[in-house]
């Protein structure tokens, strides 16, 4: 799965803001890559104080990316091509300058006053709940045309909808049922606890009304079979099964759901270089219920979110990707990239992408990461990493031929990320560009079922410091991975796999290894890894 946001992919009209159309130009590009699915960010009108996550109407796109009619033709090309497209659906809140809440402001009156979460009184857990902390400094804040206090998770400009309500419930419905009749595969579904909540001024943890979800889930099913959910829910682990529900063994709310636990552990065992929180977050998982799946990511378009870590481990990432204050957000999280999180060390940068698509799940790609671009910290906040795709060494990276300042964004044009040192025409020449391999990786992945259907489970015996060493087993037969995150050279016996083996070779490695066959005596270099198949299975 590939997630961009439109406005800043590429910019087919010459206005500075990526759109539809520059969007299909690049659909070859993405086939190419492998890409199977695409997440695109919210694509409605909007004010644009959140990157669109702050909607004004839930029935249109924003009109600086086109119209519907481009969007059908979006979907219909994209389809073309094997690729799904699902959208973000954001209905936690709305965007307080959508007709609903400028309706439900003005009189007490207004079909869509109750709509919203309100309070007569300003509630106790006013200071309470923040999702921003640093650039939110309340959850309710006083409305003077309204004269009642409204509810609101994110920012002040984005009110929640009140999900208990039914008729909310229904328009929910009608949203989806919109965008699924236009052809859309699913819906990345934004701040899902959030939407669930069953809010009461004074009550800063209200009951999670699950049954909602299961409502929406069997809404997309009737409307369309193999449309999925994948939920943003950032809870910790013992929470989530009860997003995915559970019907006789099958998951009846959510398909998917962000790994944000994997993600934390990841980020402590790159850090560390040191495998022990990938094995914990394997170990901590929960099961999944027939027809749940992951979502694995390594960046996304917000901070690295490092919540759940322990403050020590917090500290530990802090000191080895974002040193500088600078650098962090939220009092929680990194707004970087990964390339230079990692020094720009290509080996580093194959060795975490190598890790992330091995292990369960189906892994999420966020543009720009295939080039290993970078990030601006001179832009405020999250915008750091939101920086337009860096195509060419045209001016403003071959994304669109407005005047500079008139990009929705400005390019990176200076340092190692610059545009004229990282873009996708430098490394389509290179056989060896970063590039490159992604394609060579995410071909292997599709030739390797056994990753995505299968179990994961990581081998427990006596290893060198920093290599890990996991399998995974599927119908179509077992891998066995390692991933060497120390810089070291290492040697690693797994002879006791010796009786499962048939002709163990490398589908997938950072080198030629001459070892082939050799379970008791596996080299992997320092940052290295190795995908070996270890044994096909000809009939399931
Ligand atoms: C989610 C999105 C984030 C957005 C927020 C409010 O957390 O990932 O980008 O700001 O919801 O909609």
């Amino acid at each position: 799965m590939y997630c961009l946001d439109i406005d800043t992919f590429a910019d087919s009209n010459g206005d500075g803001v990526g759109d539809i159309q520059g969007l299909i130009g690049r659909l070859d590009y993405l086939a190419r890559l492998g890409v199977t699915c695409l997440w695109l960010h919210p694509i409605h009108p909007s004010p644009n104080d959140d990157d669109g996550y702050d909607v004004t109407d839930f029935y249109n796109v924003d009109p600086r990316f086109g119209t519907l009619g481009d969007f059908a033709e979006l979907l219909h090309q994209a389809g073309n091509r094997g690729i799904r497209v699902i959208i973000d659906l954001v209905v936690n809140h709305t965007s307080d300058q959508h007709p609903w809440f400028q309706s439900a402001r003005s009189s007490p009156d207004s079909p869509y006053r109750d709509w919203y979460v309100w309070s007569d009184r300003e509630p106790a857990d006013r200071h309470q709940g923040m999702v921003f902390p640093g650039e939110q400094h309340e959850t309710w804040t006083y409305d003077r045309t309204a004269k009642a206090w409204y509810y609101h998770r994110f920012y002040r400009f984005q009110p929640d909808l009140d999900t208990t309500n039914p008729e909310v419930r229904d328009e929910i419905k009608k949203i989806m049922s919109f965008w699924l009749q236009l052809g859309v595969a699913g819906f990345r579904m934004d701040a899902v606890p959030f939407i669930i909540e069953r809010t009461e001024p004074g009550d800063p943890n209200p009951d999670l009304d699950f049954e909602f979800l299961t409502e929406l889930r069997q809404h997309v099913q009737w409307r369309r079979g193999d449309a999925i959910l994948l939920a943003e829910a950032n809870v910790e682990p013992d929470q989530l099964p009860a997003f995915f529900g559970d019907s006789g063994g099958s998951a009846n709310r959510v398909h998917m759901l962000f790994d944000f636990m994997l993600n934390g552990r990841l980020m402590l065992a790159l850090a560390r270089q040191d495998p022990e929180p990938v094995i914990e977050a394997l170990r901590d998982t929960p099961a999944l219920p027939e027809g749940g799946q992951w979502a694995t990511f390594l960046r996304n378009h917000d901070e690295i979110d490092l919540s759940r870590l322990t403050a020590e481990q917090r500290n530990q990432v802090y000191e080895h990707f974002g040193p500088e204050e600078d650098m962090r957000i939220y009092d929680r999280g990194i707004r970087r990239r990964l390339a230079p999180m990692l020094n720009n060390d290509r080996r580093r940068i194959e060795l975490a992408y190598s890790l992330q698509f091995s292990l369960r799940g189906t892994p999420v790609l966020r543009y720009g990461e295939e080039i290993g671009m970078g990030e601006d910290l001179s832009l405020p906040g999250r915008e750091a990493i939101r920086t337009p795709m860096q195509w060419s060494y045209e001016g403003n990276a071959g994304f669109s031929r407005a005047e500079p300042e008139k990009l929705v964004r400005p390019v990176i044009d200076k340092g190692d990320f610059g545009y004229d040192k990282v873009n996708v025409t430098l490394q389509r020449r290179d056989r060896n560009s970063l590039l490159a391999w992604f394609e060579r990786m995410i071909r292997t992945l599709r030739e390797a079922p056994e990753i995505g259907f299968g179990s994961t489970t990581h081998i427990d015996v006596p290893m060198p410091p920093g290599v890990l060493a996991h399998r995974a087993d599927g119908p179509t037969g077992t891998m066995v991975f390692l991933h060497n995150l120390g810089a070291v050279d290492a040697e690693v016996d797994l002879s006791l796999l010796q009786p499962e083996a048939e002709l163990p070779i490398d589908v997938l490695a950072d080198r030629n290894y001459a070892d082939i066959g050799k379970l008791d005596k596996l080299n992997v270099a320092g940052y290295g890894y190795r995908w070996i198949r270890l044994r096909r299975a000809w009939s399931s």
